[in-house]
């Protein structure tokens, strides 16, 4: 029926642990020792400096990627997914390499054997995954399928317990960058592991130090618009992304971009003649650590529309400097502005994904409604809605 929007509700612990034990037994035999859930996120604001050593605003997701998990002894890894009848993996901890296992796998494989290393003895488990997190949304599924494996390896193996989330976090990054492949940058991994309920976390990805930063605007709420639009070229595209930025701080004599925050951008600009897209890119970075800050003031001062007018700039500086946004990203962020969003905006890395309306509460379904009908009306595929809500970090779920 094409005047339905297709809403993605958040599931409960308690809707999915029943089936994801039965599977278990099922698939995998016996019981496991606990399940274990993980959020994927929204990002606010700060889109593409993490990597630079700047500034994001992300808050977790209710939505949850789940893990069943029993240790063995014998140094084998088994995994299975609700979501993936029929691709299950075994292998030997000891030979997960970058690549082997891929897909998928490679998440939850990559974080045991990231994670082996720390243990002081054979590292095993036997994993069932059930992924509640839209996959290929652009709202981390794949880093909360790493952090709820690795929360249930912390927790179960004694050579683990004195790790820390700040140390799962980076853990995971190593999965994705090393094992998976992904050039990523530790803010979905932390704020997965990390997220304080209610709230959206300011991180300083210099140091991945936290600052909880309350959601201020009861009569606001965020639609994310799943745009279901993948383009193939993403992964190149953003490592290609990482190269220019690198490029411009040897230029700029730099360890990292973030060095230059306060500078006078203009100046910073000038000093990379010649380089026209070290300079669109640098500005993006630049002009974004600088509306992180600027929306956690708005955020302070419970300024609804500032808010909104920095999540759009955040948007153009991402559409026109930083070269990351698409056909669907821009027809939703203008369809939900058009339909009386406060303010709308690309979130995560990009060329497809999910974008984020902030919208007067009583508002939300008309917003929904037209962009829903832009889509259709552009010949689109209709995109996917679901309410975000600041949620709670990774946690044991039983
Ligand atoms: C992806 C990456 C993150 C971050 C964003 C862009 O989500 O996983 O590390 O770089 O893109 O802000």
């Amino acid at each position: 029926m094409t005047d339905e929007v297709t809403w993605s509700p958040a599931a409960t612990d308690e809707d999915v642990e029943p089936g994801l034990r039965a599977a278990f037994a099922a698939e995998l035999g016996g019981a496991p020792d606990g399940v274990w859930a993980a959020p994927g996120r929204i990002n606010l604001i700060g889109e593409h400096t993490d990597y630079n050593g700047g500034w994001c605003l992300p808050f977790a997701l209710a939505h949850r990627t789940y893990c069943a998990v029993r240790t063995r002894a014998d140094g084998r890894l088994r995994v299975a997914s609700r979501q993936a009848p029929g691709q299950a993996w075994e292998g030997e901890v000891t030979q997960i390499r970058p690549g082997s296992p891929g897909g998928w796998v490679a998440y939850v494989a990559g974080a045991v054997a990231s994670l082996a290393g720390r243990a002081g003895g054979p590292v095993g488990a036997d994993i069932l995954v059930d992924g509640r997190v839209p996959l290929g949304a652009g709202l981390s599924s794949s880093a909360a399928l790493s952090c709820s494996g690795a929360l249930a390896l912390a927790d179960l193996v004694p050579g683990l317990a004195t790790l820390d989330r700040a140390e799962l976090a980076q853990a995971c990054v190593r999965a994705e960058n090393d094992y998976a492949g992904a050039a990523t940058g530790g803010m979905d991994q932390t704020v997965s592991l990390r997220a304080v309920d209610g709230h959206a976390l300011l991180i300083d990805c210099s140091d991945f130090s936290l600052t909880p930063v309350a959601w201020t605007l009861p009569d606001h709420e965020v639609l994310v618009i799943d745009t279901r639009a993948h383009h193939s070229l993403a992964d190149g595209q953003y490592a290609a992304r990482r190269d220019t930025c690198d490029r411009a701080c040897r230029t700029l004599g730099v360890e990292s971009l973030r060095e230059l925050h306060g500078a006078d951008v203009d100046g910073v600009l000038g000093r990379l003649e010649g380089d026209a897209e070290a300079q669109r890119r640098v500005r993006h970075v630049l002009t974004e650590n600088t509306r992180v800050h600027d929306l956690v003031a708005a955020l302070a001062a419970e300024d609804a529309d500032e808010v909104g007018r920095l999540m759009v700039a955040s948007h153009v500086s991402l559409r026109d400097d930083y070269e990351v946004s698409c056909r669907e990203l821009d027809l939703a962020v203008d369809a939900a502005q058009r339909a009386g969003a406060t303010g709308a905006r690309m979130t995560g890395g990009g060329f497809g994904g999910s974008a984020l309306a902030l919208v007067p509460r009583d508002g939300g379904e008309d917003v929904a409604l037209a962009v829903h009908a832009a889509f259709l009306a552009e010949g689109l595929e209709a995109p996917h809605l679901l309410r975000a809500t600041p949620s709670a970090p990774a946690h044991r779920v039983s």
